[in-house]
């Protein structure tokens, strides 16, 4: 730089000393420089440092540096001389130049400390307003999160009850499982039987009798065929105190059997062949139609007191009779003829008024169903009582109507051809023999 001020101060000098010449025309091709080069063009536009040399080209140039010394110099060289400096200056103010732009930009680029400060509190807003957002979106998630966690929970608890009922549920599949396997071995156990029972039936169907007595002293329920009537169950009695081939018509052991029961019922029967039954009206009458039968009944008291009542001749009519006692034969017996009364007399129950009454219904009043007339001196079909009552609808068999109630009632019937009765029940051996 230095270096360039001396130059330049050289050239000042120079400049003032040279002589200048008289003014010359515009466009005049005498003009010095118009030969020469450009030399403002060379430094741009500063127009104050271009010296303005007028020199005659062949005189040489006086330059004095001081009193005592003075430079000669032709005006061809002092021009390439000239250029050479200009050409530097230039240089040097192209770098300057660049070094304003380089200032300039470096003053642009770099903010003052106050432009920083801006700069920061924004950013430090920017970034608490990013934190503050990111925060409640934080805080949202963790809400989130927990109110996942609690229904994981409550999955976790329904899933906890749900396999609590599966393990109930194959608990109970065990057990129904055995049930079940219980049950069809029941099955298969009770498909055994019946097919046993029913090969005893269809043997019974074809030794299918019309009288107990070919099973003799064994008792048992067997098949009955009357011809012109379907076969049926009854229980045959083999060991009575009247001896064998009986058939029980009526039993009363306990009062497990209600019989206070209507006419369709006394005509069809009902109960249990087994237990406390009635065989029906209308196979009484199909089975003493069939061949002449002799009644045996037997009773026995509360006290232990066993008596009986035997008719040797027993028919029973049709429904269209009334299923009436028709016939009834000799009696023989201790428990006395109470049946006699009842002799010729059309069956009664509560729905079907055959008395001889007009104004009583006789099996409402004695609460049973039976031959009756004005009413009954006997009433096997009555009330069951546990002790013994004096009772008018009791169990009873009274030769002056007396109504103490019995412990327990049978009647049987058998073909009347079995005349050994008549020394019944005399001796056991005969039972035996039977
Ligand atoms: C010298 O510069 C002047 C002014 O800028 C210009 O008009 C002229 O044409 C230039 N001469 C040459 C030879 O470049
Ligand atoms: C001289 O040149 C500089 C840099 O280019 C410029 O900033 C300045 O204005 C000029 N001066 C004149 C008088 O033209
Ligand atoms: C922060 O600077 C950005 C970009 O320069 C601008 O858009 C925003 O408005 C400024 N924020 C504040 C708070 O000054
Ligand atoms: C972000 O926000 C939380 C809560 O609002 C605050 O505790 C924390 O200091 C903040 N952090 C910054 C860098 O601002
Ligand atoms: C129930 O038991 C049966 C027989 O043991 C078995 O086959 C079935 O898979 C069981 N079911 C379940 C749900 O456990
Ligand atoms: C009725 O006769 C039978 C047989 O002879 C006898 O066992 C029974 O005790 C008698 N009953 C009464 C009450 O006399």
């Amino acid at each position: 730089m230095e270096h360039q001020v001396l130059i330049f101060i050289f050239l000042l000098a120079y400049a003032f000393s040279v002589q200048v010449p008289p003014k010359l025309k515009p466009g005049s091709s005498k003009d010095p420089l118009k030969d020469s080069k450009n030399k403002t063009e060379l430094i741009g536009t500063n127009a104050t440092l271009v010296p303005v040399v007028t020199a005659a080209p062949e005189k040489l140039a006086e330059v004095h540096i001081d009193q005592h010394k003075t430079i000669r110099i032709s005006k061809g060289d002092l021009d390439d001389l000239l250029d050479v400096y200009m050409e530097r200056i230039a240089e040097s103010a192209a770098t300057i130049k660049d070094k304003d732009i380089e200032i300039n930009k470096l003053q642009t680029v770099n903010p003052t400390s106050d432009d920083l400060q801006v700069r920061l509190d924004n950013l430090t807003q920017t970034c608490s307003a990013q934190n503050a957002s990111q925060t409640t979106a934080i805080k949202e998630k963790d809400e989130k999160i927990k109110e996942l966690e609690t229904k994981v929970k409550i999955y976790e608890t329904r899933l906890k009850r749900k396999q609590h009922l599966v393990t109930e549920l194959k608990k109970q599949n065990t057990s129904s499982t055995a049930l079940i396997n219980h049950f069809r071995s029941k099955a298969v156990y009770f498909e055994k039987k019946f097919r046993e029972k029913k090969d005893d039936l269809l043997a019974d169907w074809e030794a299918a009798t019309t009288t107990c007595i070919p099973f003799g002293k064994s008792s048992g329920i067997h098949l009955l065929h009357i011809p012109g009537f379907l076969p049926f169950l009854v229980p045959c009695e083999g060991l009575t105190t009247a001896g064998a081939g009986w058939m029980a018509i009526q039993r009363r052991i306990d009062g497990s059997v209600n019989f206070y029961r209507n006419w369709d019922s006394y005509s069809k029967g009902f109960g249990k062949l087994n237990g406390e039954f009635f065989i029906g009206l209308e196979k009484l009458h199909q089975i003493t139609k069939s061949q002449p039968h002799e009644l045996y009944i037997s009773f026995k008291r509360f006290n232990g007191e066993w008596s009986y009542a035997h008719y040797d001749d027993f028919l029973i009519g049709s429904a269209e009779e009334g299923y009436e006692l028709k016939l009834l034969g000799h009696y023989q017996g201790n428990a006395s003829d109470a049946l006699r009364t009842h002799d010729k007399m059309k069956f009664s129950t509560f729905d079907r008024d055959n008395d001889e009454f007009t104004h009583m219904n006789c099996a409402e009043y004695h609460h049973g169903a039976w031959w009756y007339d004005f009413c009954s001196r006997s009433n096997l079909n009555g009330k069951y009582f546990k002790d013994e009552v004096d009772n008018v609808q009791g169990i009873y068999w009274e030769p002056w109507y007396s109504f103490r109630s019995l412990k327990s009632v049978q009647m049987l019937i058998r073909p009347k051809s079995q005349k050994e009765l008549k020394d019944l029940p005399k001796t056991k051996k005969n039972l035996r023999n039977l």
